[in-house]
């Protein structure tokens, strides 16, 4: 007798589509996501109890389906974090298959590590939080330090966007250019940056006086005469960035400084600052979605999206299919 399946006309296994589920910090990217790959996108309602709790229903069933949260912990950091916690635990209870989270920007990840005594290592604290929820994976997007990787037990996956940003200033940019790190933390991205574009690279010493105000000891690198590109991995106060840009300046470089970051928090007095007359051209992903008011007021902002990069990385985690593939499109070892 032939099988039940095959005498029913059904196939005997039938795959899942994955399914995208939108954090509220992240609705556009995620639409952007599931629009651009053709993927499901299960709504969320999410509500407030009068005493500010939150309440999350999904509007679909998952049951089998592996699900892909998209969830910058952007600001307000600590209200994104909780809800991420929630939708995970609701994928959990609605019997989803297996729950990767992604998050493009990845809060409290300076706080990586002690720099004094009786301070937390918050970072960690957020990866065992994802972990005790029920997430069976992690992706992230060129962390603020690498080495969070290690702080999940779970699978993680860590992305770049720098070819993406690399790609957003060649053609633009002179010959004369040269890739500057902000900081020493900061060479190892430069120097993937400079590569990209075969460029040269200079290093700026920068000490942090406070949250905020930062000083820069030493440039090493020439940067005489020549447009520099300033690449971090996030843009939150602005400090570092006006604080690079007047060192450059006064060590000769070209009053045409271009400034490229994978996160652009754009806190405080962000925008003021990077409207500085020697900066000629803002480049930020949208793994933080940007305001209107933003962009207004910041007229040299440019920003690429990752919506494309995720959606790739969505298809091949569900396929099975190796992600370094992703790194060796764009010319670069995985990081
Ligand atoms: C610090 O090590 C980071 O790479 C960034 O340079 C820093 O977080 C930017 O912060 P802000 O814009 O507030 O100076």
């Amino acid at each position: 007798m032939k099988p039940k399946r095959e005498r029913e006309n059904e196939p005997t296994f039938i795959t899942a589509p994955p399914c995208i589920i939108a954090g509220s910090a992240s609705t556009r990217l995620a639409h952007d996501i599931a629009a651009f790959h053709g993927f499901t996108e299960v709504g969320v309602e999410l509500t407030r109890f009068p005493d500010t709790e939150m309440h999350v229903r999904l509007q679909e069933s998952v049951r089998g389906h592996d699900a892909y949260i998209i969830q910058s912990t952007c600001a307000p950091v600590n209200e994104r974090i909780v809800e991420l916690l929630i939708l995970i635990d609701t994928l959990r209870r609605a019997a989803a298959g297996r729950i990767t989270v992604i998050v493009p920007y990845y809060g409290y990840a300076r706080q990586d590590r002690k720099s004094t005594g009786r301070e937390p290592i918050t970072a960690k604290l957020v990866a065992n939080l994802i972990d005790a929820a029920g997430a069976d994976r992690v992706l992230a997007i060129d962390l603020h330090s690498p080495a969070i990787q290690g702080f999940f037990d779970i699978g993680m996956d860590h992305l770049t966007a720098i070819p993406l940003l690399a790609n957003a200033v060649r053609g633009t940019i002179p010959q004369e250019s040269v890739i500057v790190s902000p900081d020493t933390g900061g060479v190892k991205r430069a120097d993937v940056f400079a590569s990209l574009l075969q460029l040269p690279i200079a290093i700026l010493h920068k000490r942090r006086a406070d949250g905020e105000n930062v000083e820069i000891a030493a440039v090493i690198g020439d940067v005489r005469g020549r447009t520099p590109i300033i690449v971090d991995d996030i843009i939150a106060t602005g400090g570092t960035i006006l604080e690079a840009v007047e060192t450059l300046l006064r060590a000769g470089a070209r009053p045409d400084v271009r400034v490229v970051a994978t996160h652009g928090v754009f806190a405080g007095a962000a925008a003021r600052r990077l409207a500085h007359p020697a900066i000629t051209q803002v480049v930020a992903t949208d793994s933080i979605a940007i305001p209107e008011e933003l962009r207004e007021a910041l007229p040299t902002l440019e920003v690429v999206s990752i919506a494309e990069l995720l959606g790739d990385a969505i298809y091949r985690l569900h396929n099975g299919l190796s992600l370094s593939a992703l790194f060796k499109a764009n010319g670069m070892p995985p990081i």
